[in-house]
């Protein structure tokens, strides 16, 4: 009989117990890439059975996955371990279920697991008498693998063409959406760089800078360089070479030719009226002329004609 209670009672329990657990659930990321002197932000967000929690009956507390009384953030500063104090901070609300934690000033040690925990307070002035739950599941590790900041990336056409606008796009992964990578050019104005910032997957970022200039011939074989400044002042950079494509330009052979057959052509039109001109004039002369040897004919004619 004892056995056969034993297995009820086990199987209430089993049946029970997710129904409880399930119901108060946190969600972390598993693991975040993390650089060393930066800051990262992990997304956790949790729910719970019961509407409209007041949030001051909520108690947040990332704690050492090691041990619950090892505190790297809660609300009361003093019972948070010296070495995190001042350097976490609950980003998100817990009235809104959101438990995202920053971590700033990131040390090599930090590597976690950390997890979060909430406390209930029974009643709104009773806060010290709370019913505890615990999400042990739910806890993340930073991985510092990023000794040095990773290096943004560049994309572009290949080749830049004189005059034509040209986009060269700078990508930067970071975890630290709370203070976003400064992106910077070596050349261009405020006006010609279009910033872009978006969650490529869960606690990953990427900061984009997009610049649009419009290359001039003289651009060609110079250098590009995009500098990424992440937080806590380490920063990273990408270089790109242009090499400006000329457009056919015919200036250089249409103008002249314009000017030589527009002179050619008021040389001809003024040639021909001048040629007119003296024709008639030459056409005149020869009637006058014409009639002088005529008349100078004549009397030598008729001189002749009186010799005989
Ligand atoms: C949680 O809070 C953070 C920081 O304010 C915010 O960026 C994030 O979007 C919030 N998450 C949800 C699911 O609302």
């Amino acid at each position: 009989m004892d056995t056969k209670r034993m297995i009820f009672c086990l199987l209430v329990a089993a049946i029970i117990s997710p129904v409880f657990t399930e119901e108060w659930r946190a969600s972390v990321v598993k693991e975040l890439d993390a650089l060393v002197t930066s800051c990262v932000v992990v997304p956790c967000s949790f729910t719970h059975p019961k509407e409209n929690l007041p949030t001051s009956r909520l108690r947040g507390i990332w704690h050492r996955s090691t041990d619950k009384n090892q505190r790297i953030y809660y609300e009361d500063s003093t019972q948070v371990l010296e070495n995190f104090r001042g350097r976490t901070k609950l980003l998100g609300q817990l009235g809104q279920n959101n438990c995202t934690l920053e971590i700033t000033n990131i040390k090599d040690h930090d590597n976690g697991p950390f997890c979060f925990r909430i406390e209930l307070a029974r009643t709104e002035t009773d806060t010290s008498t709370v019913d505890k739950f615990s999400f042990v599941e739910s806890c993340v590790t930073l991985r510092m693998s990023l000794p040095d900041p990773p290096n943004p990336t560049l994309s572009h056409p290949k080749t830049a063409i004189q005059d034509r606008p040209y986009t060269i796009t700078c990508s930067v992964r970071h975890t630290c959406p709370s203070h976003v990578p400064k992106l910077t050019w070596s050349r261009g104005t405020a006006d010609e760089v279009t910033e872009v910032h978006k969650e490529i997957s869960l606690g990953y970022w990427e900061a984009q800078s997009i610049l649009a200039i419009i290359p001039e011939e003289k651009d060609d074989h110079s250098d590009v360089t995009c500098t990424a400044e992440f937080n806590g002042q380490k920063t990273s950079s990408a270089t790109l070479r242009l090499y400006v494509k000329r457009t056919e330009n015919y200036n250089h052979i249409i103008i002249p030719t314009v000017a030589v057959i527009g002179t050619a052509v008021i040389f001809a039109v003024f040639c021909i009226f001048m040629v007119k001109r003296y024709k008639k004039r030459i056409a005149e002369l020869q009637n006058q002329e014409g009639s002088v040897w005529n008349r100078l004919s004549e009397c030598l004619a008729g001189e002749s004609k009186g010799e005989n």
